[in-house]
């Protein structure tokens, strides 16, 4: 531990422990190559605007560009006793240049550059969480195509209800997740602002030149109040919560993925290397991959909640609790990247069992509201419809038949508006074949789903 940067106004050395609390290197040493960019677009700046001698700012841009090539290939190791990765920098820096590097820090703060070095980790992290949103989608729409006519049975309570598609049903997570790359562009527009110049809270009596730092790191536009601009972290907690978002929609897909491959269920089967065996029981594929994700979704939930509550609280501007955001941050972004790895070559390798959801569809009444529809459709108001099905079906339920099986005598004996047509108007196909309305399971609106999703995902 060398001397403090504020050694001037102290007369005793930093605790050892004290030092190792505060210091954030262990977590924030990632943001290294963003600290040096944005260090080095700093710099340049000075130069231009004559705070500093031109010569000063080539000096340490060359400085900083070994470095950021250093750390790059291994042969520059952080030091663990450093207080951050901005204050890692500078000394290495220094150490490098000599007295130039000192000059770094003219008109900044660590402040105003933390919030910088975050909002730039996190604008490069966004576009590769929508690549592989992006991947899932177009994973998913493949599978969708190929399940057009892929009859199951759509549930609510969990109870068997209506006829529906396999393509229809993975649709509906395309749904979701172009909302979430909705939300993560949203999020990314939010984050792209400048916040160098805001200083430590006041910004700064320097002739600075905010709008050039602005363009050379390629932001849309500055932070437009220096204590916000310091204090802001709106933009991490709105990431925590798209990726909360995503991960419940992740979750409760997975939730699904578990169900479908129970015996009870059987509607897919996980390829062998993404499912697990157990220790004990010989028998047993386990869906671990999927039980891991819905485990995962609530420590990101725990993340959005960390950043939260972190923040409720704070007076302005800064203060050392902000510190705290980083891990939370990187968590979630390690996580749901981590999830999505998995989960995309997890759906595109399983197998579809399209017999076992026929089977299924098959067993749950499902088609009760067709047979019902069936009368209306002859003329006869929906509430008596309803009350003569139900007991249709209740007396399948005691003989152990369906719908389609049940006698046409049956039929007639309860409603003589009954036909022999009626089997044709309950068959399973026929069911989804007529739920054709705009959103509906039929393969020609299922198909139409697919392609008005195709367009959405080139806005992206
Ligand atoms: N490591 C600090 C953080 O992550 C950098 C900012 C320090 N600012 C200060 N006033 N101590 O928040």
């Amino acid at each position: 531990m060398g001397t403090k940067m504020w050694a001037g106004r102290f007369t005793k050395e930093t605790d050892e422990r004290v030092n190792d609390f505060n210091s954030s290197i262990s977590f924030d040493a990632r943001m290294y190559r963003q600290d040096i960019e944005g260090s080095i677009a700093h710099a340049t700046m000075l130069g231009e605007c004559g705070i500093i001698e031109k010569s000063e700012s080539e000096k340490i841009i060359e400085g900083l560009k070994g470095i950021l090539a250093d750390i790059g290939s291994g042969k520059l190791r952080f030091d663990p006793t450093a207080e951050d990765i901005h204050m890692f920098n500078e000394a290495e820096l220094t150490a490098r240049i000599g007295d130039a590097g000192k000059r770094l820090h003219t008109a900044r703060s660590r402040n105003d550059q933390v919030a910088l070095d975050l909002r730039m980790y996190l604008r490069d992290e966004i576009p590769v969480i929508k690549a592989q949103v992006r991947e899932l989608i177009e994973t998913l729409m493949r599978l969708a195509e190929k399940n057009l006519t892929t009859v199951m049975p759509g549930y609510t309570h969990l109870q068997r209800a209506q006829p529906i598609t396999f393509a229809h049903h993975l649709m509906a997570y395309v749904q979701m997740l172009l909302r979430d790359l909705g939300r993560l562009s949203d999020t990314y527009k939010r984050t792209n602002i400048m916040p160098l110049g805001s200083g430590a809270l006041a910004s700064t009596t320097y002739p600075i030149n905010r709008q050039r730092v602005c363009d050379l790191l390629g932001f849309d536009e500055i932070t437009q109040n220096s204590l916000d601009g310091v204090s802001d972290r709106d933009f991490a907690i709105e990431l925590a919560s798209a990726l909360s978002v995503l991960m419940m929609h992740l979750s409760r897909f997975s939730e699904e993925i578990v169900l479908w491959c129970s015996w009870e269920f059987k509607f897919i089967e996980l390829d062998d290397a993404y499912a697990t065996g157990s220790s004990i029981m010989p028998q047993k594929k386990n869906p671990d991959v999927t039980e891991l994700i819905r485990g995962k979704t609530g420590r990101v939930y725990g993340d959005l909640t960390t950043l939260l509550t972190m923040m409720k609280g704070l007076s302005l501007a800064y203060n050392k609790d902000m510190q705290e955001d980083k891990e939370a941050i990187f968590d979630a972004i390690d996580t749901a990247k981590l999830c999505l790895t998995t989960f995309i070559p997890m759906i595109d390798t399983m197998k579809v069992i399209p017999e076992n959801m026929r089977s299924a569809a098959a067993k749950g009444f499902i088609n009760a509201t067709d047979c019902a529809d069936y009368l209306v459709k002859k003329g006869l108001p929906f509430r008596d419809a309803y009350k003569i099905t139900g007991t249709l079906v209740h007396t399948c339920i005691e003989k152990g038949l369906t719908l389609e099986t049940l006698p046409i005598e049956e039929y007639k004996a309860l409603c003589e508006t009954f036909d022999e047509d009626v089997y044709e108007a309950i068959s399973l196909e026929t069911c989804v074949m007529q739920r054709k309305a705009a959103g509906g399971p039929a393969p020609e609106s299922v198909k139409a789903q697919i392609e008005y999703s195709k367009k959405a995902l080139e806005q992206f």
